[in-house]
């Protein structure tokens, strides 16, 4: 299929079961950095220590740079050679000290990767692999090292010199330069280096640990972002609060920096004592952000924060065991927030998350375990099944020790690695010990991809009291495994009352661990109804036959407010999908059961707001073997006038709902603005007259990005003269604010309109858009490739546009590129002429010469 003599010269593939022990380890580096944008010298000094009995060289890891000298214990040597870009060494004793120097150019590193510039500042990202471009080293998470870093640059141009660990020193030098020293005393991976030297305002707090430390905090920004920054701040000192009561996990050093940058492949990095941050994650005021920006921004700083723990005190032995950092660090973040405001909403959303990245994954071309078997390129595998579905994982063994033994599980985990690299194996053995269950067969989720899919059968003979459960579960096959076996599915299940409405059981958690099971329920008096996998207890699809008034019944009636949500949502689906199929449009229901939660006086603003939004229309598209973009859409437009038409009354009394007095970011005024953009948009799909009035108002009126944006998004799906109005204000407003530039491209990019396609390729070539920033990638691009109905455009401009953006993104920054991919890769789940279309640009991608090892994983696999 791939054509190997246009391929890329045979990349290779690295295997889990390869892992051995490093042949030498690095107890101590010493850094000096001579920091220029334009060459950058770096000199390490490594003391290396033979790993066990052999005679193998030192090999040093490189990439992009040459050695400009290499010295043993002090001596100038000639006797080392290049292995590809391997630095080889041949040693004679057991320990030695080793002297490189090279020279690099954080100016022309476009792929934001090892030492770069942004905006004029210079920072490092190393994770995974990017340690390799600063200096020659064994870039291995399994090799930790204790580092001292010296860094010398123009004192006015970067006044600020930032590394791991304590400050040790500072002074001047000759030439109007300035130097300092920073000394981390815990022993780290090279993939948590960090430095930052720039010309930065800091937003300094304090946090004093339980055991009495007092931390100095500081968030680092240029200058005009200073007053955005008091809520990550915040953030940051609830997360550390947080990790000490719920994990007993306390800081460990005397300081804790994040600074942030407008140039950043992902959200941010957890780099020991020195976070760096992609800015979006942390400038927040209520005139630049939304509501969901400021919850995103106290995750991901909790996130980065709690890898203090797990991830750098306790790392990973391989890349393969991304997820015992990644997937636990994320259940610690989703359970922070949780704590934060409504667990419910909280848990609604990351579902939706995991449903609308992590599902499609799982039954795609890219599938892979939450502990892959294999890589071409380890950055590929930053996905949503090692984050969101090993947080899923988790989550399932949290649920099945119960909260103190899983709290007695994470201290022997933290207490017993504590310094060392683990793997996933060892993270479930602390489960097994502290928890005291055998958990051998919950393993499979580490090593089966796929998302199993249950089905379940409810019976109830009138009389006789007896209700029997029928579940089966079935787990479909992914690329390399054909067969799977049965996994352990912990459900959480309750039976409810058809006449009554009355809880008939207890919540029981049932695991389903064969093939298919029986579950019986005595004493059930009157016909029961289903309530499953409450609180998604498990990541797994649920096939059920409830009828459209039983999920209406659980929808009012639940006592678990997931289920309710979810039952609602099961409705919705089941409506949409035959619409879709059979063009047999029947609403009564739905539209019953969305009066009743807004009616319902006992759910808040934020909730309704989640339930009463229909199934995304990719989700739709998930359940049905072939996808009809433009059938969906319709069928979806259609259920969104008819509920904006039936309950206009209702749409407008929340809507009035707004919230008094200026912007404030609490739980009750973000569920009114909530609730208010929810039904805007159902007013604006009833076809309301006033509709466009009403939305230009609001966005006139705003004192708030989340009501401005919400408005804007009403507007630019339609055709309404305010629409363009409305876009030029916000441009020229913005105009300066490269994050809020971001949501302009990024809300014309998932616009509704027919003319979406022709909107964004003429977007690709506005000034203010740039490949060369990922933020502004992703918002135009990426955005693009998840609005489905605009990116299957049946002539095929869709996927022709993005496979021209991902060429030209694969030159400047290849990480990126390949993560823009995926939807490409989703042929099999469309029309043949749509598939062909998909193929053949895929295709393209493949044989384009010089293509990086990322996008030709990425590409050559979603062709197979
Ligand atoms: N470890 C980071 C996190 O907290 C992820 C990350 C940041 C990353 N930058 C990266 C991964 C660059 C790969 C490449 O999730
Ligand atoms: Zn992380």
């Amino acid at each position: 299929m791939i054509d190997v003599q246009t391929a890329p010269a045979q990349p290779t593939v690295t295997r889990r079961e390869a892992y051995s022990a490093p042949e030498w380890l690095v107890p101590d580096i010493h850094l000096d950095f001579d920091l220029d944008p334009a060459e950058t010298r770096v000199k390490a000094r490594l003391s290396v220590k033979r790993n066990g009995a052999h005679t193998d060289p030192l090999r040093l890891d490189g990439a992009g740079q040459q050695p400009l000298s290499v010295m043993i214990d002090g001596v100038a040597v000639n006797d080392w050679r290049l292995d590809g870009e391997t630095l080889v060494i041949p040693l004679s004793g057991a320990a030695h000290t080793i002297e490189t120097e090279v020279a690099i150019a954080p100016d022309r590193n476009t792929q934001l990767m090892g030492l770069y510039a942004s905006g004029g500042n210079l920072c490092t990202q190393c994770e995974a692999e990017g340690f390799r471009r600063i200096t020659y080293f064994p870039d291995r998470p399994d090799v930790l090292s204790r580092y001292a870093v010296r860094m010398t640059a123009d004192k006015a141009r970067f006044p600020v010199l930032l590394a791991n660990g304590d400050p040790i020193a500072q002074g001047d030098a000759d030439g109007g330069k300035h130097w300092a020293e920073w000394n981390d005393p815990y022993p780290k991976p090279c993939y948590l280096f960090a430095l930052v030297a720039g010309d930065l305002a800091v937003n300094r707090g304090t946090f004093t640990t339980r055991s009495g430390r007092e931390v100095a905090l500081g968030i680092w920004v240029r200058a005009a972002d200073l007053p955005k920054t008091d809520h990550a701040l915040d953030a940051l000192k609830t997360s550390m609060a947080w990790d000490e009561r719920v994990y007993g996990r306390e800081y460990d050093l005397d300081v804790f920096n994040i600074v942030a940058v407008d140039d950043f492949n992902f959200g941010a990095m957890e780099n020991k004592g020195l976070n760096i941050f992609n800015s979006r994650y942390i400038l927040a005021d209520p005139d630049t952000a939304t509501d969901y920006d400021y919850d995103a921004i106290a995750a991901v700083v909790a996130h980065e924060y709690f890898h203090n723990w797990s991830g750098n005190r306790v790392t990973c032995r391989d890349w393969f065991q991304l997820s015992l950092k990644e997937g636990f660090t994320v259940y610690r973040d989703q359970s922070f927030s949780a704590d934060q405001g409504s667990a419910a909403v909280k848990r609604i959303e990351d579902v939706r998350g995991l449903r609308a990245a992590q599902f499609p994954e799982d039954s795609g071309p890219l599938a892979h375990p939450v502990r892959p078997e294999s890589y071409i390129e380890i950055s590929n595998f930053y996905t949503a099944t090692i984050y969101n579905k090993g947080a899923e994982l988790i989550r399932m063994m949290a649920t099945i020790l119960g909260p103190t033994k899983f709290r007695a599980a994470t201290d022997l985990y933290f207490n017993r690695f504590d310094g060392t690299a683990a793997t996933c194996e060892d993270f479930v053995a602390c489960m097994e010990e502290a928890g005291d269950v055998d958990l051998s067969q919950f393993r499979l989720w580490y090593s089966q991809a796929g998302t199993p899919r249950v089905s379940a059968s409810l019976d109830h003979r009138d009389g006789g009291g007896r209700a029997t459960l029928r579940l089966a579960q079935h787990v479909p096959p992914t690329p390399g495994q054909d067969v799977k076996a049965p996994m352990v599915l912990p459900l959480k299940v309750r039976l409810f009352g058809a006449e009554t409405g009355k809880p008939l059981t207890e919540e029981q958690l049932i695991q389903l661990d064969s093939a298919a099971e029986t579950v019986t329920f005595e004493g059930i008096a009157e016909r029961p109804v289903l309530s499953i996998n409450r609180g998604f207890s498990a990541p797994v699809v649920i096939e059920s036959d409830r009828s459209a008034a039983d999920l209406a019944f659980l929808s009012a009636n639940d006592d678990d407010p997931f289920a309710r949500y979810e039952a609602m949502q099961q409705l919705m689906l089941d409506t949409l999908v035959a619409a879709t199929i059979e063009g047999r449009a029947d609403h009564k229901a739905v539209i019953e059961a969305v009066s009743n939660t807004i009616e319902d006086p006992e759910l808040d603003w934020a909730f309704v707001a989640e339930a009463v939004l229909l199934p995304s229309e990719s989700f739709i598209g998930d359940q049905l073997s072939t996808v009809d973009p433009d059938a969906i859409f319709r069928a979806r437009e259609a259920l969104r006038r008819d509920l904006g038409r039936s309950l206009a009354d209702l749409w407008r009394l929340a809507y009035d709902q707004a919230p008094k007095g200026p912007y404030t970011y609490s739980p009750d005024a973000k569920g009114k603005r909530r609730l208010r953009a929810v039904a805007l948009g159902y007013i604006a799909a009833s076809g309301a007259d006033d509709a466009a009035t009403l939305a230009f108002r609001q966005f006139e009126a705003a004192d708030n990005m989340t009501d401005r944006q919400a408005a804007l998004t009403t507007l630019a799906n339609g055709t309404s003269d305010e629409r363009e109005a409305a876009l030029d204000i916000f441009y020229n407003r913005y105009a300066t604010n490269p994050l809020v530039l971001d949501k302009w491209f990024q809300t014309q990019a998932l616009s509704s309109r027919d003319d979406t396609p022709a909107i964004v390729a003429e977007l690709a070539r506005h000034p203010d858009f740039t490949l060369a920033n990922p933020n502004r990638a992703r918002s135009l691009v990426g955005a693009f490739g998840v609005n489905q109905r605009a990116f299957n455009a049946a002539d095929g401009a869709g996927y022709r546009f993005l496979a021209d953006q991902l060429i030209a993104l694969d030159k400047l920054n290849p990480q990126t590129a390949a993560k823009l991919l995926p939807p490409l890769g989703r042929w099999r789940r469309f029309d043949e002429a749509r598939a062909a279309l998909m193929r053949a640009e895929l295709d393209r991608i493949v044989r384009t010469p010089g293509l990086s090892k990322d996008l030709f994983e990425q590409a050559s696999k979603s062709l197979e």
